[in-house]
């Protein structure tokens, strides 16, 4: 990064500060916040640069504003201005004499602004600054010549930033005053051609080219160059130039998500360290090259009309000459790709290769023997490929004393030699994610390392840290098979069935991380596992959670798809004052018991993830748990209800009894009343 001052998430913090603190803000000018020298006048509503900050004044920052013009006198208070920042204002113009004054000025900031509209009076201003090393141009809506015209001359300039603007052809032209230039972003562009760009920029040392559409990169010979980044384009080929006998400075190639089919032809000779090669199409090609069936076809590639600098090239495309210098290698990322195997010899190549990223590929064999992969290999990571063996004799496992990641998840392994882990001195972390790689009884016992078995000891690898065996098909856990390890993440999830409650305790110390989701795991003794921080019990058909959680001190808790109806109020209250996130989506809960909700709502520490979606059944229908306090859900009524129900029989019962009651002590009145009633003389 070159100058914090040109971040926009920089900008955006300062932005943020400046709203987050108004009380600290120098009284005197009410839109500025001002240090020593430095003042941030950040989302002000300014619309032009405030006057009666000090003269001394070194840095100044508008951004957020409302600024369309830079007018010819407005620094002219500010004579020792080093930095002006006027990123996402209006600007369209900086007139032709603003910075007569200010010689001093270094940094210019106009990233996000309508500069294409004023630019060729911009440039005529730009020019008058004899020392302008640092110039964010970025989103202005720049097309090639206004581009170019904005940097005719300025040969002090050593970071420029045209990212997000029109581009989308560079020559020779393009960049010939910048002598100085020592970085260049030109990320997200249109550009589709580079051709003889930074002859004039023999300082440049780091280029970004990403998201743009370039179909291709050849005659590369930029030997200044540290980092070029040329990421998210259309690049089919990359082809160094092959006859220069001066060694690249080249550190980091970044050629991720393009769409090479070969391998890059790198420099002969250089200094790469980081290869990024994830999202291609790459493979090797050597052995369909030996197979008789492509005998007619050509094995050959020409490249015609490359450069003046060089002769038509053909390429056998097996040819592994043509990897070039790898030898400084130490992280290669071919993620994504469609690798089948490695040439004969191609891991000799990197004796520095600490890093080997495979993912998604596909690899069907792996002889660690064969390739001989150096000592320096510190991560390994071979997941979601077709690996259905790993062949390895007892001398190379000890060759890899630094492995310390090994990623094997996602493949078809059914076996897997028996020191494997247990022979490399450092491992830290496995990942057996998804084969069906059992754990040995302990009498299962194999005296060779490198013999095949298809089920595993993991017990007393001293080292190990972190043990992944989703999905391999585990039922039975032996009593032993976890003693001796100090793991601090055992992920066991996807093994429906597994029984491990004994084998478990032996971890109580050191586990932080404990993976049970979809394991049809009942209940769980975690009352000794004083240092567990997260827990997945996910996909349980779990109708309360486990009593021990109380005394855990769980930050992370997945709960989520079990058949909870709800938490009863102390574990809620416990839980609400440890935890920091909590999944529940997935369980249907009772609408009518969600004080739980409420509690984790008070709680500020804690998280619900995907809280909008956890339900809840009422009569019949769903809810969600935010909404169940506006239901109709009282309790209360339904109990009044009932007491009515109850109430009245007896009521009646007992108007009825005193009736009865009253009519036998008293019958003479019921007589008189009749006789009255009915014995009256009825007048004719
Ligand atoms: C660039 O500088 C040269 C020599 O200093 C001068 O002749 C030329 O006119 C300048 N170009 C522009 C566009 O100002
Ligand atoms: C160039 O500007 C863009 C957008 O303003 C920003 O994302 C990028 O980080 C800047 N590049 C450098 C090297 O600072
Ligand atoms: C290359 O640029 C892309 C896009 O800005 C970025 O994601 C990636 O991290 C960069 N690569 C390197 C090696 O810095
Ligand atoms: C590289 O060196 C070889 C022999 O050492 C020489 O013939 C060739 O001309 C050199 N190439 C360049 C570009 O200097
Ligand atoms: C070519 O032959 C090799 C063995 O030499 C074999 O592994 C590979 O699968 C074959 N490739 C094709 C495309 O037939
Ligand atoms: C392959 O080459 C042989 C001669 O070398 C020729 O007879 C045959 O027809 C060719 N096959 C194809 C498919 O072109
Ligand atoms: C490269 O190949 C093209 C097309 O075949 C040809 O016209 C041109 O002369 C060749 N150039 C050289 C330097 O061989
Ligand atoms: C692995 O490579 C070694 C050395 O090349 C070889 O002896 C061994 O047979 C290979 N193993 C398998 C299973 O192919
Ligand atoms: C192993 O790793 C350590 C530290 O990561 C490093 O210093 C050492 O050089 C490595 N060993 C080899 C043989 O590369
Ligand atoms: C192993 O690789 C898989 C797939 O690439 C990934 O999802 C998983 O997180 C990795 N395991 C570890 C422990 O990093
Ligand atoms: C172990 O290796 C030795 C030779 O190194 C071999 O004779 C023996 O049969 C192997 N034992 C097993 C169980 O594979
Ligand atoms: C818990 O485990 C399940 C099943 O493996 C998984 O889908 C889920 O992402 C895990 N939860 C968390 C928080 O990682």
């Amino acid at each position: 990064m070159p100058v914090q001052g040109l971040n926009p998430i920089v900008l955006c913090l300062l932005a943020m500060w400046r709203i987050l603190t108004p009380v600290l803000s120098h009284p005197k000018f009410n839109h500025c916040h001002q240090v020593h020298e430095n003042a941030v006048c950040n989302n002000a509503r300014l619309s032009s640069v405030p006057e009666g900050l000090p003269q001394t004044l070194e840095e100044l920052h508008l951004n957020y504003n409302q600024i369309k013009t830079l007018h010819d006198k407005s620094l002219l208070p500010y004579p020792s201005l080093i930095t002006l920042t006027l990123a996402c204002n209006d600007l369209e113009k900086v007139q032709s004499k603003v910075f007569e004054d200010s010689k001093l000025l270094e940094n210019l900031n106009f990233a996000n602004n309508n500069i294409y509209i004023g630019y060729e009076e911009t440039s005529v201003a730009l020019r008058k600054l004899p020392g302008l090393r640092f110039l964010d141009l970025s989103e202005n809506k720049l097309n090639d010549e206004m581009a170019f015209t904005l940097l005719h001359n300025l040969s002090t300039l050593e970071y420029l930033n045209l990212s997000g603007n029109l581009l989308q052809r560079l020559d020779e032209t393009s960049f010939r005053d910048l002598h100085n230039l020592k970085e260049l972003d030109l990320q997200r562009n249109i550009m589709f051609e580079i051709d003889s760009a930074f002859g004039g920029n023999p300082k440049l040392q780091r280029l970004n080219l990403a998201f743009n559409i370039l179909p291709c990169l050849t005659d590369f010979h930029m030997t200044q160059l540290v980092v070029l980044n040329a990421s998210y384009n259309y690049i089919e080929w990359f082809i160094s130039r092959q006859d220069l006998n001066d060694t690249f400075k080249l550190e980091t190639l970044d050629l991720s998500n393009n769409r090479l089919l070969f391998f890059p032809f790198l420099p002969s000779r250089s200094k790469l360290q980081n290869l990024y090669l994830s999202n291609n199409l790459l493979r090797f090609y050597e052995h369909y090259a030996d197979n008789n069936t492509l005998q007619n076809s050509s094995t050959s590639v020409e490249f015609y009309n490359l450069k003046k600098h060089i002769k038509n090239v053909t390429v056998e495309i097996w040819d592994e000459s043509l990897h070039g210098d790898i030898s400084s290698l130490d992280t290669l990322d071919l993620r994504r790709n469609q690798v089948e195997y490695f040439p004969n010899g191609f891991i000799q190549k990197m004796p520095l290769l600490s890093r080997l990223r495979m993912s998604m590929n596909c690899l069907e064999t792996l002889n660690l023997t064969s390739e001989q992969f150096f000592g320096s290999l510190y991560e390994l990571d071979i997941s979601n490929n077709r690996l259905n063996q790993i062949s390895v004799d007892d001398e190379s496992l000890t060759t890899l004393a630094n492995l310390t990641y090994f990623n094997l998840s996602h493949n078809d392994l059914n076996e897997l030699p028996v020191g494997l882990f247990s022979s490399l001195p450092r491992i830290h972390s496995v990942d057996l994610s998804y084969n069906s790689i059992g754990i040995c009884q302990p009498d299962e016992r194999n005296i060779n390392a490198s013999s095949s078995s298809s089920c595993l000891q993991w017990s007393n690898i001293d080292s190990l840290r972190q043990l992944y065996l989703k999905g391999c098909n585990l039922e039975t856990v032996p009593n032993s098979a976890f003693t001796g390890l100090s793991l601090t993440h055992l992920e066991l999830s996807d093994n429906p069935g597994i029984d491990v409650q004994n084998s478990l305790q032996c971890l109580s110390r050191t586990l932080q991380h404990l993976g049970l989701g979809n394991t049809q795991i009942q209940d769980i003794d975690l009352s000794r596992f004083q240092t567990l921080k997260s827990l997945n019990l996910s996909k349980n058909s779990l109708s309360h959670l486990p009593h021990s959680i109380h005394d855990t001190d769980l930050k992370v808790l997945d709960i989520r798809d079990n058949r909870l109806s709800t938490i009863p109020s102390d574990d809620a209250h416990s839980l609400a004052s440890k935890l920091h996130l909590i999944f529940l989506t997935g369980n249907t809960f009772n609408c009518c018991q969600t004080q739980w909700f409420w509690t984790f709502e008070e709680a500020r520490t804690m998280n619900m993830v995907g809280k909008s979606d956890i339900i809840c059944e009422h009569q019949s229908m769903l809810h969600r748990v935010q909404d169940s306090h506006s239901l109709d859900c009282s309790d209360a009524e339904e109990s009044i209800v009932w007491y009515i129900l109850l109430l009245v029989p007896i009521c009646l019962f007992l108007s009825g009894i005193s009736i009865v009651v009253f009519l036998t002590l008293k019958p003479k009145i019921l007589q008189i009343s009749i006789k009255k009633k009915y014995l009256r003389p009825t007048p004719y």
